[in-house]
């Protein structure tokens, strides 16, 4: 499984042709200006720009036309976003199939015709700063739409949200995206058995490896396999990214859980006579059948719903005495960070520099324990937010930080004092160390 940056018209030694096949074995691939060299980037802009003029009126579509769409927070309040993202959908939706057949027909030589998920996906995130204020808008949205489209995402495979597990991710940068606000892909991850919740989201103690994240320009595009695991960032930037993503199968789509989301065949939908039937060669399977049987039983009979898998047991690997706690020094080795307590974490930044810090991340309660170490940060693996080690703080200023207390190397231990606090309390909001939880 490799990683691919390149320019679209410089793809030198990449062989276009059976790149399908290698998507679908973890092959990640971001092709620079891909949506330029289709002249397609327009398509979609002026789509863009129809809606925000419906949803927000001409003056703030103007405004995100001349500044870019990572500034459209500065023009769109928080409030219209939700409204602007469903004019945009209107949009965007009838111009899917012209807009895949030309660029699968550009990027995928070998494929003639495929699956595709009826509508894209848009999604505007601003920075999470700003939307800190507005959660109520947001969670309603979400409830509707699904995860991802107006906040991030925790990490997930598509085929836990009954996606199919034979697509790619078509994934296209409109406006400028940094680290900090776009795409996770854990490629250390593709392989593997996780437990997942019934939100679609992995479990609570499962461990991740570091992701990939992208720094994307208009027209650029990630494309991977949607059994990759990844997600999205805290928008911990001042910047709004804005992505619209689509899936597609090149073969039928295969439903390993439930089969409702509509596939639509691309030899049909560019006809006016077939287009109402496009829909049929994807749903005429069994798991279309099965789906909508199991579907109405759960709704019927809810106790018969399957529920969350009891999740894997937070790892604790600190021993209670009479100090705090003890760590043995190999078991944290440098650029690690493990679990001590349910509210404590130690990490080994650099040989000999260990922080010990509160477990579980103020954004959702991400275990720090599963992430990893980054330079100088300890970062959540839920939304690939970095928090300063030395601080606790991280660059959502809305977030109460994380506390640190006294830790150190004493021979070949970890002494960990889980009362003696280094970071001067600015931060009551942080949930207090509680007695009972730093004593288990
Ligand atoms: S950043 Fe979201 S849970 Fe940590
Ligand atoms: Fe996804």
């Amino acid at each position: 499984m490799g990683y691919h940056d390149l320019r679209f018209d410089q793809g030198e030694g990449l062989q276009r042709a059976g790149m399908e096949r290698k998507v679908l074995d973890g092959e990640v691939y971001v092709f620079r200006q891909a949506l330029q060299a289709f002249d397609l980037y327009d398509m979609w802009h002026q789509a863009t720009i129809r809606g925000i003029t419906a949803a927000a009126g001409k003056e703030a579509a103007e405004r995100a036309e001349r500044d870019g769409f990572h500034r459209i927070h500065e023009w769109v309040s928080p409030t219209e976003i939700p409204a602007v993202t469903d004019a945009v959908y209107a949009e965007i939706e009838p111009l899917t199939h012209d807009f895949l057949d030309r660029f699968m027909k550009g990027t995928f030589p070998d494929v003639e015709t495929f699956f595709y998920e009826r509508a894209p996906n848009v999604r505007f995130h601003i920075p999470y700063d700003i939307a800190q204020g507005h959660k109520k808008e947001f969670n309603k949205f979400a409830k509707e739409y699904g995860q991802g489209k107006i906040a991030a995402h925790g990490p997930h495979r598509d085929s836990w949200l009954d996606c199919p597990s034979n697509g790619m991710n078509l994934w296209f940068a409109m406006g400028r995206i940094r680290p900090g606000n776009g795409l996770t892909v854990y490629p250390d991850d593709y392989v593997g058995e996780y437990k997942f919740e019934s939100s679609g989201n992995i479990s609570d103690g499962e461990k991740l490896h570091k992701a990939l994240t992208f720094d994307l320009h208009p027209g650029d595009v990630v494309i991977f396999h949607t059994d990759h695991v990844h997600g999205s960032e805290l928008n911990r930037t001042d910047e709004t990214r804005f992505a619209i993503s689509c899936r597609l199968s090149v073969d039928r789509p295969v439903f390993p859980q439930l089969h409702h989301h509509n596939y639509v065949y691309s030899g049909w939908s560019g006809s006016t006579a077939l287009r109402p039937l496009a829909e049929w060669p994807a749903k005429l399977q069994p798991s279309y059948v099965t789906s909508l049987a199991l579907r109405a039983r759960n709704k019927l009979i809810p106790s018969m719903a399957p529920g969350d898998p009891d999740p894997n047991p937070a790892e604790m690997i600190g021993t209670r005495t009479e100090r705090g706690f003890e760590v043995a020094l190999a078991d944290v080795p440098p650029g690690t960070v493990r679990g001590v307590s349910p509210a404590i974490c130690v990490a080994h930044l650099s040989e000999g520099n260990v922080v010990a810090l509160t477990r579980r991340c103020p954004h959702s309660g991400g275990d720090l324990a599963n992430g990893w170490v980054d330079g100088e940060t300890v970062v959540c693996p839920w939304h690939n937010l970095p928090f300063d080690a030395k601080t606790g703080k991280s660059a959502c200023k809305t977030l109460p930080k994380l506390r640190r207390v006294a830790c150190e190397i004493d021979g070949d231990k970890i002494v960990i004092d889980p009362k003696s606090e280094i970071n001067t309390s600015e931060d009551n909001e942080v949930e207090q160390f509680t007695e009972a939880a730093a004593s288990s």
